[in-house]
C-alpha cells in the first residue's frame, strides 16, 4: 500500500449523477489488480467528512488512473467539485481484486448500478489477456447507463434498463440468457439485491461454478483495522476490505 498526493488531470460525465476523474499518481497504478480499491482523502485539510472513501479502479493508463463515482454524499460531492491541478490524498492499491484466468475464455462482466465502475478496467486487462469478454449493465434507465464508448471494441456491451428505456426492460440479471451458458468465468460487482438475485438465478439453472463478485461496505480504514466492514459468510464472519472485496458469490449468497 502507497500513501500519495494524487493530481487531478480532468473530470468529465460518465452518465446522470456519475462522473470520471483521472488523476495523476504514479505510486497508486504500479500492481494495481483489476477490482482492488484506493481510499480517499474526501477533504483538503483532514477535516470532515474525516474518514476517507473507497473506490475501485475504474480505469488504470501508466501512471494515471481514474475513477467512476456517483456523486451521493459530502465526500463525492466534495471530489466532484476539484479542479484540474488539485490535489488529493488517497492511499492502496488495497484489497484483493479479481482472478482472472491464465487460458483464453469467455468472462461474463456484470455490473449494476456504479457497480460497473471496476468491470472496464477488468475488460481491458481480459482483452488484453486474449480472453472473450461480454459485459451486462444494469441502470434504472437509458440517462444511467455508461455508454458504448466506454469500453474496448472488443467487448460485447449489453444493457438492461428497468423501465425498458434502452434494452430489455428489467433487472440486469432476469437477461443474463445465453450468456451465462457460453461464459466459462462470471465477475459481478453491484449492490446487494442484484447478488442476491444473480445468486439465485445461476443456481436455479444449475450453475455450480461461483462467479467472483466484489463487495461494498462502509469502509472506515480500508486495510483491516478497524473491523467496521465486517460481513457475515458461509465461512464465518470476513473483511470486507482485507479479505476482500472479491468473494466468492455462493459464499455469501
Ligand atoms: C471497496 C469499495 C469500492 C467502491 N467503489 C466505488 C466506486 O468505484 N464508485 C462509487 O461511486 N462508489 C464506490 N464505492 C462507494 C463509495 O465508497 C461511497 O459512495 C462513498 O463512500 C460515499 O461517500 P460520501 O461522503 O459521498 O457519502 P456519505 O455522505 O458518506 O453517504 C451518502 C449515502 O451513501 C451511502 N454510502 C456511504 N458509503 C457507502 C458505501 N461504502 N457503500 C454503499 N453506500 C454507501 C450512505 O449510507 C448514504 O446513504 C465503493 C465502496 C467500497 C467499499
Ligand atoms: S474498513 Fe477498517 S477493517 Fe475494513
Amino acid at each position: 500500500m502507497n500513501i500519495e498526493t494524487a493530481m487531478v488531470l480532468s473530470t468529465e460525465r460518465a452518465y446522470e449523477g456519475a462522473l470520471i476523474t483521472w488523476f495523476h499518481a504514479p505510486g497508486l497504478t504500479a500492481n494495481a489488480d483489476p477490482g482492488q480499491f484506493v481510499m480517499v482523502h474526501c477533504s483538503a485539510d483532514g477535516g470532515d467528512p474525516m474518514f476517507a472513501r473507497a473506490f475501485s479502479y475504474h480505469r488504470i493508463d501508466g501512471d494515471r488512473f481514474a475513477l467512476l463515482y456517483a456523486v451521493v454524499g459530502r465526500g463525492t460531492a466534495w471530489l466532484a467539485g476539484r479542479q484540474r491541478g488539485d490535489q488529493v490524498r488517497m492511499y492502496g492499491p488495497l484489497g484483493n481484486g479479481f482472478r482472472l484466468p491464465q487460458e483464453a475464455g469467455n468472462l461474463l462482466l456484470v455490473g449494476g448500478g456504479v457497480g460497473i465502475a471496476p468491470l472496464v478496467d477488468t475488460a481491458e486487462r481480459a482483452i488484453t489477456a486474449g480472453h472473450h469478454v461480454v459485459a451486462m449493465m444494469g441502470a434504472r434507465d437509458a440517462d444511467h447507463l455508461l455508454p458504448a464508448s466506454a469500453w474496448p471494441k472488443e467487448v460485447e456491451y449489453v444493457v438492461v434498463t428497468e423501465d425498458g428505456s434502452a434494452g430489455p426492460a428489467g433487472f440486469v440479471t432476469q437477461h443474463l440468457g445465453k450468456y451465462q451458458e457460453w461464459a466459462s468465468r462470471i465477475y459481478a460487482c453491484g449492490p446487494n439485491p442484484m447478488f442476491a438475485s444473480l445468486a439465485e438465478v445461476l443456481r436455479f439453472n444449475g450453475r455450480r461454478q461461483s462467479p467472483e463478485i466484489l463487495m461494498e461496505e462502509n469502509m472506515p480504514c480500508g486495510w483491516g483495522m478497524c473491523y467496521g466492514c465486517a460481513i457475515f459468510t458461509k465461512h464465518g464472519v470476513r473483511l470486507c476490505c482485507k479479505d476482500g472485496p472479491r468473494f466468492n458469490l455462493f459464499d455469501v449468497y
